[in-house]
């Protein structure tokens, strides 16, 4: 049998993977959330973390079909940059919300004054909707406390509908809309009606980078009280379900050795299973893919991630960070444990840590390094990197 490379089912880099595997106690744990929220509106926001590639996006995208298939109305994962504005942000997930409301049943008259009134509220607040383009009219007040009324306002209106935002990339959030959202969101979730003694269902779930726990800490006390499930690598028999049944959706297959020598090239991380997946693909030499094809690619693979994945990443740091991000690869890779103190690090490079100290803010924030615990050691953020980085040494 040959195999037709056109019909490649693998795809690196996209959140909507052709096959979805594992994530099944995620997957669970949101659905309890989302029931808790349907009969007494206390679930607190979920926030998903992981490191880059390890499929925080897809998982998002998954949460956001199953609580719409549930009747949610839902603002779909809206993507944070750096340039985000949080009141263009949330006016757009704000108007597809009204879309889907409008569009879902013939709205009574009642309803129709709640969402004239929903809509006056957004506007004033400078949330702007889908009007891109125009500058924000006067917003009313702080952040916080627009982004709060606008949401018990949406609520007021869905009354019995629930509502989830889908935020994602929260790490690129500045601190102030950060410390908005997650006040606003928290309000909603302590907040009774005072007509009904009801709470509201309005709510978030987000996903961004590890450090995006600390910076929501730095925002604001009720961070606490948010869920933080932290997204792992797939295991062994996940990784050799993914490569399989992906190339299962076009008719072939990959044995099994050759899976579980993916698993062990790829660690696990969804983005590489992608990228090797695709490239033993293309290879096209044996159907089913075999270990000999995924030998072969492999170092392909590392080239192709090498570029799109790797150096990117490094060219974030300038050169004395790049040092401090070289002594702690080695320190990695010899002693085979992720987290390192600063200590170690400093006498790694021959420093003394007072001297180093000042260094790691700023690799945290480039998205290098996190800190699994407030003022414990070090880990870095993209997988596989220490490798990476003593593989250029060598
Ligand atoms: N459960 C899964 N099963 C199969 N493939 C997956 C799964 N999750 C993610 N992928 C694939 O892995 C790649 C990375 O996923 P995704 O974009 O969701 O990662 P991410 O954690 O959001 O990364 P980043 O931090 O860079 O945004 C994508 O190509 C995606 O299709
Ligand atoms: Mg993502």
């Amino acid at each position: 049998m040959t195999r037709d490379l056109e019909a490649n089912p693998f795809s690196p880099g996209s959140p909507r993977p052709r096959r979805f595997v594992g994530r099944e106690a995620y997957i669970e744990d949101f659905e309890v959330s989302l029931a808790k929220w349907e009969s007494d509106g206390t679930a607190p926001p979920t926030i998903l973390l992981g490191v880059p590639g390890v499929g925080k996006s897809a998982l998002l995208n998954r949460f956001a079909d199953i609580a719409q298939g549930r009747g949610w109305l839902v603002a779909q994962r809206q993507k944070v940059t750096a340039r985000t504005d949080l009141r263009r942000l949330f006016g757009q997930a704000f108007a597809e919300v009204e879309a889907q409301l409008i569009g879902g049943k013939t709205l009574n008259r009642r309803a129709q004054e709640l969402l004239a009134r929903f809509k006056e509220v957004r506007v004033q607040s400078g949330f702007l909707g889908v009007t891109v383009g125009r500058a924000p009219s006067q917003p009313a007040g702080s952040l916080e406390q627009d982004l709060t009324a606008v949401l018990i306002e949406m609520a007021n209106l869905t009354r019995t509908l629930p509502v989830l935002f889908v935020l994602d990339e929260l790490q690129f959030l500045p601190e102030d809309s950060l410390r908005a959202v997650i006040y606003a969101f928290d309000e909603l979730a302590n907040r009774v009606d005072p007509a009904t003694g009801d709470r509201f269902a309005v709510t978030m779930v987000a996903a961004g980078l590890p450090q995006a726990k600390a910076m929501c800490r730095k925002a604001g006390q009720y961070a606490e009280r948010f869920n933080y499930p932290w997204v792992r690598e797939l295991d062994r028999e996940e990784t050799i379900r993914a490569f399989r049944e992906t190339a299962q959706l076009a008719d072939d297959d990959v044995t099994e050795e050759a899976a579980a020598r993916g698993y062990e090239l790829t660690g696990g991380y969804p983005q590489f299973i992608q990228v090797y997946g695709e490239l033993a693909w293309l290879r096209g030499v044996d159907s089913p893919i075999s270990l000999r094809d995924m030998e072969a690619v492999a170092p392909v693979a590392r080239a192709r991630l090498e570029e799109s994945f790797f150096s990117t990443r490094l060219t974030l740091a300038t050169p004395e960070q790049q040092d401090l991000l070289m002594a702690m690869a080695r320190l990695v890779v010899e002693s085979g444990a992720k987290a390192q103190t600063l200590t170690n690090i400093a006498h790694e490079m021959g420093r003394p840590p007072s001297s180093i100290t000042y260094l790691f803010a700023p690799l945290v924030t480039k998205g290098l390094l996190f800190q699994p615990r407030p003022r414990g050691p070090y880990e870095m953020t993209v997988p596989k990197f220490a490798d990476y980085l003593v593989s250029l040494e060598g």
